[in-house]
This record gives structure tokens, sequence and C-alpha cells, in this order.
């Protein structure tokens, strides 16, 4: 297996490139599924969940081809409604294709998506959303198995008593092709939400209410969707919030490319409390980095609260803050998985229950550790990089999932980082 090693303790300067947002690309596959003619999708971020939605898309029937950043994807093709286990094992997002399938092809089966390191993360309200469209679900032998009524789902009242991205985007897909009018009450309000309701709405279905968490769609009534113009994945606001935790750890002045000013403002909001400084034009800001970093508090919440990905990483720059900062992670009942392994790099973290408290110590020291989920990878990078000495990152598939040429956008910027073999 690949770790990091990671030498830290160095100022690092430059810029870096922000790419797509992973989170709003895997969404935008999904809903590939609700037309039967080519559509293209660009700036992709070149990461193993892409890949693993793409080739799922290919074992249901669809033709896919793809470089780097960009997909040409023809679901007039997809001869089978089957997510497979082996699929939605490797990743959960899998789930995505629910909604679209049964609105285009009235029947589908999703395996239950595996366990999760972050928490047991269900899809109870995914079911609900689609059974309030007249879908009938069971489950059986581990997969979820939905139908639409005989001349397809009818469009209703979904109300959310939680809020759910996934959730939210699959109601969205499987009203689009529904007969009828659908109201979401209570969506999600992320910016991959209204990406992809702007897609839909793009593609024939309207949307109405786009970017507030009362949806209204207009379904088509059985009529494929049609995507004639690209679609352009919107910059990866966790990605570019990562890289900001990475200036302000390292006290170094660090400038990010094809951002969204306006995804990452909780961030920078949090950063300029912590003693950060920031420059920022229409699609580009830059981090000037603190005296003395100053402690911080955090909720985590929906958007535009702050959001539960940028958890572990402002836990791995408050390691080294001047007082005592507390986070409260209210979305997952075990996404602190990040605490024991900062604590082995020196940090002196305790928590009672989902609340951290971090206390300040003088410095972090190079160890060996091993990351356990996708942004809790991300933490420790960035707390190998403010240590002194070495660190070796193990586990780094976690990384892989999500962060596109980590080691080429850190190294640019002066980071001395390395990936091993085992
Ligand atoms: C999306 O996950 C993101 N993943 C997550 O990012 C992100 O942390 C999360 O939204 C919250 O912002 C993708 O977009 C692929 P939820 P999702 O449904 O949709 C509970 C990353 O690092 N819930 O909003 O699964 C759930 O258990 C990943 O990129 C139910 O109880 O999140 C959780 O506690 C990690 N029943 C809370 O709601 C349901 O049916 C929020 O989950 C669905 C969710």
């Amino acid at each position: 297996m690949d770790y990091l090693e990671i030498e830290g303790g160095h100022k690092l300067n430059g810029s870096v490139t922000i790419s797509g947002a992973k989170n709003s690309a895997l969404a935008i596959i999904a809903a590939t599924i609700l037309s039967n003619k080519k559509v293209k999708l660009t700036n992709l971020p070149n990461v193993v969940d892409i890949r693993t939605m793409l080739k799922l898309l290919e074992m249901l029937g669809a033709k896919v081809e793809h470089n780097d950043t960009e997909a040409i994807i023809d679901c007039s093709t997809i001869n089978s409604t089957k997510a497979v286990y082996e699929i939605v094992a490797q990743m959960r997002a899998s789930i995505l294709v629910l909604g679209p399938l049964l609105s285009r092809f009235k029947e589908c089966s999703v395996s239950l998506p595996g366990g999760c390191a972050i928490g047991q993360r269900p899809i109870d309200l995914h079911i609900k959303a689609v059974e309030a469209l007249g879908a009938e679900v069971t489950l059986k032998e581990g997969y979820v198995v939905a139908k639409a009524p005989e001349d397809g789902l009818v469009g209703n009242k979904i109300i959310f008593d939680k809020i759910t991205v996934g959730g939210t985007e699959n109601a969205l897909m499987a009203a689009a092709m529904a007969n009828g009018v659908t109201e979401i009450v209570n969506a999600a309000k992320e910016p991959e939400i209204t990406q992809l309701a702007q897609m839909i709405n793009l593609g024939g279905a309207k949307v109405e209410g786009i970017g507030t968490g009362n949806l209204k769609i207009y379904g088509t009534g059985g009529v494929a969707l049609n995507f004639n113009e690209p679609i352009e994945t919107i910059p990866d606001r966790i990605e570019a919030g990562t890289y900001l935790c990475v200036g302000a750890a390292t006290y170094s002045t660090l400038t990010l490319d094809k951002v969204n000013v306006e995804h990452i403002q909780t961030t920078i909001n949090k950063l300029e409390e912590m003693g950060c400084e920031f420059d920022i034009d229409k699609n580009s800001v830059t981090i000037k980095p603190a005296k003395k970093l100053k402690k911080v508090n955090i909720i985590t919440s929906e958007y535009p609260g702050f959001p539960t990905d940028m958890q572990a990483q402002f836990m791995a720059v408050a390691t080294i803050a001047d007082e005592e900062s507390l986070i409260e992670e209210r979305l997952f009942e075990n996404r602190f998985m990040h605490v024991s392994e900062l604590n082995r790099l020196g940090a002196d973290i305790w928590l009672k229950g989902n609340v951290a408290a971090i206390r300040p110590v003088k410095e972090l020291n190079g160890a060996t550790v091993m990351a356990t989920d996708l942004r809790a990878s991300s933490a420790l990078v960035i707390a190998a990089l403010s240590a002194n000495g070495v660190t070796k990152v193990k586990r780094i598939y976690h990384l892989d999932r999500g962060y596109d040429k980590l080691e080429e956008k850190l190294s640019k910027i002066g980071a001395k980082i390395v990936r091993k073999k085992e």
C-alpha cells in the first residue's frame, strides 16, 4: 500500500489550482441516467470516486469516454438497473443511481451501501422520498429493490424531517421524469444541490426555488431529459478549504485559483477568526498567515453553515493555536477518527461525546500515522506539514478518493512530500 512521507516545518509559497467538486460531479454523473442522448461533462476531478461512479454507469450498460477531467456519457444504451454490491461497497454515493434509474426505467435494485468509518449513514430518507412519489421499496438480500407505478412516479410533496444532501439529490432526480409536480420541503442547499437542480432545469424538467430549502420540480412525465450543453463541474469548496488550512497551519501565503469564493465563506470567516487575512478576487483567494494562530470554536452544520467536511482540517490547524479550541460535530456520530492520530503527532485533544477540546501545544512532531477516512487523511497531511521532522501517513487510498494530484499541488508550493510504497 502507498504511504506519504512528509518533512514538515517548512513555509510554503505559490498558488494552487482547485479542481472540480467531487461531490457535485458524483451527482451530475448519476443524473446523466435521465437522458438518452450523449452528455459532455467537464472540469471533473481526477479522483478514484469519479472513476468508480463512471464504472458503475458502464456496468449498467452506458457508454463512457473519459479522460482526466472530461467525460462523454451516453445512457441510451443502459440495459441493467442493478447496482451491484461490489461497486456500492466501494462507494456509498452509488446510492445516487436510485432516483434516476427509478425515474427513467421505473425500477431498480441498488445494494445497500456498506458501513462507513464516519457513521452508520442510513438511507431511510432516500427511501421515504421515492416512496412519496409512489415507488414500492423492499429490502431483499442486501438490496434496495424499488418499483415505480406502471405509468411512472407521481409528483407529490416530500418533507425531509432531517436535511440530507444525498436524499435531496435522489429526490430531485426521481422527480425529474415523474408525472406532475413535486415539492421538496427542507431540502439541502449545498452548492452541489444547486448545480444538480440547474442541470435538471436545463435538461427540461423545470425546477423552481433553486438555492433555497424549498424546491418545486415539474416532472417531464416520462420524457427523457436532454442536456445539450456541456456541464462544467463547480470548483471543489472542500479541496479549496483544505488548502487554506494548509496555508494557515504552515504560516504560509498561498493563492488558490479557480475557486468559488461564495462557497467557502464560512471557512474564510473561521480562518479570519484565527488571525489569518485574505485578499479576495473574483475567482481566486490569497491567504496571509496569522502572526500567531488564535483559538476557534466550531459547530458543524448544513450549508451555508460550517461544513462537516472541513471539521478535521480545522482541528489540525487548531492543534497549534494559542488557546483551547472547541469543535462540535453535529452531522455524523463518529467523525473524530483523526483525533487519536493527531495526538500521535503531539496534539492534546480531548473528546467528550461529539465535542472535541483541542488544547494548545507549542508544536507538533513527526510520527507514523494512519488515515481512516477521506477528510481525516487530509487533516493528517496538514498536521504533518506543520510538524517538525518527518511524518508517514499510511492508508492514503482514503486520500486518493477525493483529492486530485495532492502531492503534485503541494510540491509545487514547496512542500517536501513523497509518495512511497510499503
Ligand atoms: C454528503 O454525504 C457528502 N458526500 C459527504 O461528504 C458530506 O459529509 C455530507 O453530504 C454532509 O454534507 C457526497 O456528497 C458524496 P447526508 P451524504 O445525507 O449525502 C444522516 C466527503 O468527505 N442521514 O447529508 O451521505 C446521515 O447519517 C463526504 O466528501 C440519515 O439519517 O450526507 C448523516 O448523519 C463524507 N438518513 C446526516 O444525515 C438518510 O437517509 C447527513 O447525511 C440520509 C442521511
